[in-house]
């Protein structure tokens, strides 16, 4: 199976010919084992030939005459040792391995001082080197599956030695630890508990490895709640029928609920989940600014606050909502009427407003 290839690198064309010297293979020297064929390299084609493996003479993985059927399945590629050929096998391909899946068990166990925590955690090697791809060192890691939180504690190494901006959202269902595991005995009730403490420890570890690091190793946390049950039973409503129906009762929302509304606006409006709303104080009136929106969820609105809303956005040019949304359930129809035309009218001197209400 030894012969040489000639390819025109301008048409693709491939020639096969056989010019090998069985008797001189000791020699382990392509130069007396093949025999140039001066036409050809005449017309610019040039010689691809199998070249060694190891110390040896290598040769192809087809005979001259499978060759010949299928020279479409054949491809030119180029190598650190020059051009070469890469031969389609028909059928099944195995997948190769790109990118070694080297488990991280060793070093997970190591931020938990000896306890084998995690079945077969990544490495932080891998995702890394993962994170790397593209050099993109503003990135957003979205991990469905944190588990150990692998991802975060790399996002958060890359950034220390970097100087990165890199961020992660981990996500980690809500799933208990094996009641025999090594996990629940060490005292982790569920995976995420896992995921939350290794994130604490990594940071805290990256930390005494890079004094200098300014980055931002905190992380907030988020859990998510059904959006039909509880005190939020009918603000999703999918009642069928009349008896089905559930009112929703805005007004029973607690402060944890009143949390969870302004969470899930702030999200649905764009903005970053790492940014927190601020409370703006209007005259005894807590509402709560983002972007360009003011939220007001707490009911006892009255036409003094809204003065000073207005008054405040007039002459502060550092307070600049241009969208006012209120949560409908905390008003009665009185204020939200005074509320709107306040916002809405026409002599105002300041930038247009847009009165937003939500249910
Ligand atoms: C193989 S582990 C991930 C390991 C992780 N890459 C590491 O290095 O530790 C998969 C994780 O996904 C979690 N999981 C499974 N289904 C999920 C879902 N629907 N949403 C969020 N997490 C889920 C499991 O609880 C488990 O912790």
């Amino acid at each position: 199976m030894g012969y040489t290839v000639y390819w025109n690198n301008k048409t693709g064309e491939l020639v096969p010919v056989y010019d090998y010297d069985k008797t001189k293979i000791p020699t382990n020297d392509p130069a007396q084992v093949y025999t140039d064929d001066a036409g050809l390299l005449s017309k610019g084609f040039i010689p691809i030939r199998p070249g060694f493996r190891g110390k040896k003479l290598h040769r192809w993985r087809w005979g001259l005459e499978t060759f010949k059927s299928r020279a479409h399945d054949v491809s030119v590629v180029e190598t650190k040792n020059g051009m070469t050929l890469k031969f389609f096998q028909s059928g099944f391909n195995a997948p190769k391995n790109i990118i070694s899946c080297g488990s991280g068990t060793k070093e997970t166990t190591k931020i938990f001082d000896g306890d084998p925590i995690f079945e077969n955690p990544k490495s932080t090697s891998l995702l890394s080197r993962l994170l790397s791809i593209g050099g993109d060192k503003e990135l957003v890691a979205l991990d469905f599956f944190s588990g150990s939180g692998t991802t975060a504690h790399a996002v958060m190494a890359l950034n220390a030695q970097d100087g990165g901006n890199r961020k992660h959202i981990s996500v980690q269902l809500d799933e208990p630890t094996d009641p025999k595991s090594e996990a629940r005995k060490a005292g982790y009730k569920t995976i995420f508990e896992i995921t939350r403490e290794r994130i604490k420890r990594a940071a805290a570890k990256i930390r005494t490895d890079h004094p200098d690091a300014t980055c931002d190793f905190g992380f907030k946390e988020f859990k998510t709640i059904p959006a039909n049950e509880g005190q939020f039973a009918g603000y999703m409503d999918d009642a069928e029928t009349m008896e089905d129906y559930t009112p929703f009762n805005g007004m029973a929302l607690d402060d944890d609920g009143i949390q969870a509304l302004l969470t899930t606006w702030a999200a649905y409006d764009g903005l970053p989940l790492n940014q927190s709303l601020d409370a703006v104080d209007l005259d005894g009136y807590t509402a709560f600014a983002g972007g360009d929106k003011l939220y007001f969820v707490n009911s006892g609105l009255n036409i003094k606050h809204i003065v000073t809303m207005l008054t405040r956005i007039d002459e502060d040019p550092t307070f600049t909502p241009r969208k006012i949304v209120v949560f409908h359930h905390r008003f009665n129809d009185k204020q939200l009427r005074e509320f709107s035309e306040a916002v809405n009218a026409p002599n105002r001197k300041h930038l247009q407003l847009e009165f937003i209400q939500r249910f």
